[in-house]
C-alpha cells in the first residue's frame, strides 16, 4: 500500500530533479508521479480523499515550481542580437516529417502544371511582388479606368503590388517569346502561383489563392485553338468527358472576351444544366501585343486565367475556400 511517508520521498526526489534542467520537464510524467495517481482509488475509503488531495497538493507544488524555473529562465538568459533566431524561444516542436504531407493546392497545382507541359506550354510561376506596369498598364488598362477596381489590388505606400491576378506575367512571357516567334514557332507558356484581393471573406472569397493563367501566341491563333486547348486540359484535370460553353465576358485584355464554363459532371455532385464559370478568356487584345513589341498584324494570341482554388474545391467537394490557408491538420490530413 503507497502511504503518505512515500508522497514526501516522491516529493524529494521530483524537487531534487527539477534542479537540473535537462529531467525538470518531464517530472510531472515520471513513473513516480503517475503511481501515486494510481495508488488514490486503492486507499481504504476513510483516507482516499484526504491522500488523493496530499497527491494533488504535491501536483500543484510542482506546477509552481516548474514555473517559477520558466520565469527565471526567461529572464537570466542574455538576448543575442545577432543571432538569426531567437535564442530565448522554445524549440518549436515539429510534425515528423513522416507525417508530413503536400498541401492539396500544392499538389493540384503540380497536377496541372504536368498537364499543360504535356500540352507544350512552359511553366513559369508568377511573381509574387510587381508593380502597375505590369499589373494593369500593360494589359490595356488605362490610368484611372474602373475596370482596375474590380481587382481590389493591395499596394505599398511605395507603389509596389502583390499581383491581383497572373495576368501580370503576360508581359514577360510575350516579350521572352518573340525569338520564338520571329524563328517561325509559337509562344506557349502558363503562369501559375499565388495571387491576393483585398476582398470580404467568405466560402467563396480569400485573400490569397492561386491562378493559372495561359499564353499561347502563333501567326494564326484562334478561338476555335483555344476551346480544344481548355476543354482538353479539364477533361484531362477531371478525369471524364465534359460539356463546356462561352458566355462573352469583358477583360480589357481581351477582344473578344468569354467566360469558360463547364457543366458539372453527376460523378461531381452536378445536377443537367448545372454550369460553372471556371476562368476568363479571349484573343489577346492588339494593344497588349504591341506593347510587348509584337506586332498584331502578323501574330495572334489567346489567353486565359482562372483559379486553382476553385478546380480543387469542384474535384474533392470542398465547401469552404478558407480551408485551405486555415492549417487546420484535420482537413490537410484528409488529403495526406
Ligand atoms: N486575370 C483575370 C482575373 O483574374 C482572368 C483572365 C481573364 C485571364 C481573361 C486571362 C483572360 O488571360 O484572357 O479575373
Amino acid at each position: 500500500m503507497t502511504t503518505f511517508a512515500e508522497i514526501t520521498a516522491v516529493r524529494d526526489l521530483l524537487f531534487e530533479r527539477m534542479e537540473t534542467p535537462e529531467t525538470r520537464s518531464d517530472v510531472l510524467r515520471t513513473p513516480e508521479m503517475k503511481k501515486l495517481f494510481g495508488a488514490i482509488k486503492d486507499q481504504p475509503a476513510e483516507q482516499r480523499a484526504e491522500f488523493g488531495q496530499a497527491v494533488n497538493q504535491l501536483r500543484l507544488e510542482i506546477e509552481a515550481k516548474l514555473s517559477e524555473y520558466e520565469n527565471q529562465e526567461e529572464t537570466v538568459k542574455p538576448i543575442d542580437v545577432t543571432a538569426p533566431w531567437d535564442v530565448n524561444a522554445k524549440a518549436p516542436s515539429l510534425l515528423n516529417t513522416e507525417q508530413g504531407t503536400q498541401h492539396p493546392l500544392t499538389r493540384e497545382l503540380e497536377n496541372v502544371i504536368n498537364i499543360f507541359t504535356r500540352m507544350g506550354f512552359e511553366a513559369i510561376e508568377s511573381r509574387q511582388l510587381d508593380d502597375d506596369f505590369h499589373m494593369f498598364g500593360s494589359l490595356n488598362f488605362p490610368e484611372n479606368h474602373p475596370a482596375r477596381d474590380g481587382y481590389d489590388t493591395f499596394r505599398t505606400e511605395e507603389g509596389f503590388i502583390p499581383p491581383a491576378h497572373t495576368s501580370t506575367m503576360q508581359n514577360r512571357i510575350l516579350k521572352d517569346g518573340i525569338a520564338k516567334l520571329e524563328a517561325g514557332g509559337n509562344i506557349a507558356a502558363i503562369s501559375y502561383g499565388r495571387v491576393f484581393r483585398n476582398e470580404d471573406l467568405d466560402a467563396t472569397h480569400e485573400h490569397t489563392f492561386y491562378q493559372c493563367e495561359g499564353v499561347f501566341v502563333s501567326s494564326d491563333a484562334n478561338l476555335g485553338e483555344m476551346l480544344g486547348t481548355l476543354r482538353s486540359f479539364f477533361e484531362s484535370y477531371y478525369g471524364q468527358k465534359l460539356k463546356i460553353k462561352t458566355q462573352p465576358g469583358y477583360f480589357p485584355f481581351v477582344e473578344p472576351g468569354l467566360e469558360f464554363l463547364i457543366e458539372r459532371p453527376a460523378a461531381l455532385g452536378g445536377k443537367p444544366g448545372e454550369w460553372l464559370e471556371m476562368l476568363g478568356c479571349g484573343m489577346i487584345h492588339p494593344n497588349v501585343l504591341k506593347m510587348a513589341g509584337i506586332d498584331p498584324q502578323k501574330y495572334r494570341g489567346f489567353a486565359w486565367g482562372g483559379g486553382i482554388d476553385r478546380l480543387v474545391m469542384l474535384k474533392y467537394g470542398i465547401e469552404d475556400v478558407r480551408h485551405f490557408e486555415s492549417g487546420r491538420l484535420a482537413f490537410l490530413r484528409k488529403f495526406a
